[in-house]
């Protein structure tokens, strides 16, 4: 009779553990059957009841109960963790053939591309890259440059100073005396960088970017510096354009003198962008002056050279048309992105 209750129970307590269709069914199930209030612990209490032969005997066939569907329950456990990972794994699947979304590239500033064609456009003719700091010594931004404190020409340019004897460079010339400091001719050297001038409207930025370009060695002449300036202007506005040079004055260089192309809007018949001249001015230039050779330790008898000096802004916006020089430093994608 008791061996019979004892299979009764079993089959019930199997049968409850596989119907639990999850891990939270089997736990209820395992409360019920293993737990401390559970039916088997329930048939240990009925021990009581029995005679004392019996004890031992129903004892031993209740502990053998509970191991099994204790094992029962393991089995069970397992299979349904193993069913829970692998509706998680399916739930999780990536699908790693789908196309993805290729990241947006950007593309370098108009200022950086053209600052980099004019370095290239000056190395193939033999001219290393050179910079130079923009917070400068006064002596390097003026005085090195025959610019003595009293000078009136300092006046050409509006300068941010920002300490003792410490401004912010007006222009790349400054790096002229610092390379000449640093070396013997011959140099040729180019100094691309950001200068400064307190100066904002539509047509000046307080910041903007020069070319300096220098030449020291035995016997340069005029001629030489017109060469590498025509070379220039072929290769950047990807035609032989004809150039103009007018007289005019420069601290650093003597003579002195602008340098105009033709417009290259107009071909030179008169525009709004040329201001009807047919002329458009690109840079300054002229012969290193004796005096900037004495002050950088060169003798002026033994080495001649030229210097010049460009906006990259103007260069800029004359290749790609842009009409107003604000659009460089606005940083507006629908801007930057067309170039
Ligand atoms: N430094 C001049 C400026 O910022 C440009 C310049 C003119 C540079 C003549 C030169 C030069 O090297 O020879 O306006």
């Amino acid at each position: 009779m008791v061996a019979t209750e004892l299979d009764e129970v079993r089959a019930a307590a199997i049968a409850a553990l596989e119907a639990a269709g999850d891990l939270t069914a089997l736990e209820a199930a395992r409360v019920a059957w293993l737990g401390k209030r559970g039916q088997i612990s329930a048939l240990m209490q009925r021990m009581g009841q029995l005679a004392a032969g019996e004890r031992p005997a129903f004892g031993k066939a209740v502990n053998e109960l509970k191991d099994e569907v204790s094992a029962r329950l393991t089995a069970r456990r397992a299979t349904l963790e193993e069913t829970a990972r692998g509706a998680r794994l399916a739930a999780e699947r990536l699908d790693i053939t789908l196309p993805g979304w290729p990241p947006r590239r950007g593309s370098l500033h108009p200022l950086t591309q053209t600052r980099r064609e004019i370095e290239a456009i000056f190395q193939r003719m033999g001219f290393a890259v050179e910079r130079g700091p923009e917070v400068e010594s006064d002596y390097y931004n003026f005085e090195a440059l025959n610019l003595p404190p009293d000078h009136p020409a300092r006046d050409m340019q509006d300068t941010f100073y920002c300490g003792p004897g410490r401004v912010l460079r007006t222009h790349t010339s400054s790096v002229q005396g610092r390379v000449m400091a640093r070396r013997a001719p011959p140099i040729q050297v180019i100094v691309p960088g950001r200068v400064y001038r307190r100066d904002s409207d539509h047509t000046h930025s307080p910041m903007f970017h020069q070319v300096e370009g220098l030449l020291v060695d035995r016997e340069v002449s005029f001629g030489d510096l017109k060469g590498v300036l025509q070379g220039f202007t072929n290769q950047i506005f990807g035609a032989s354009l004809p150039l103009r040079f007018r007289p005019s004055y420069f601290p650093f260089t003597e003579p002195s003198a602008e340098m105009d192309v033709e417009c290259v809007v107009c071909g030179g018949r008169g525009c709004r962008v040329c201001g009807h001249t047919g002329w458009l001015e690109i840079l300054g230039c002229g012969m290193v002056d004796p005096n900037v050779f004495t002050l950088a330790g060169y003798d002026p008898q033994a080495v001649s050279g030229f210097a010049f000096g460009m906006g990259i802004e103007r260069i800029a916006m004359l290749r790609h048309a842009i009409p107003d020089l604000r659009l460089f430093f606005e940083n507006d994608v629908r801007f930057l992105e067309q170039f």
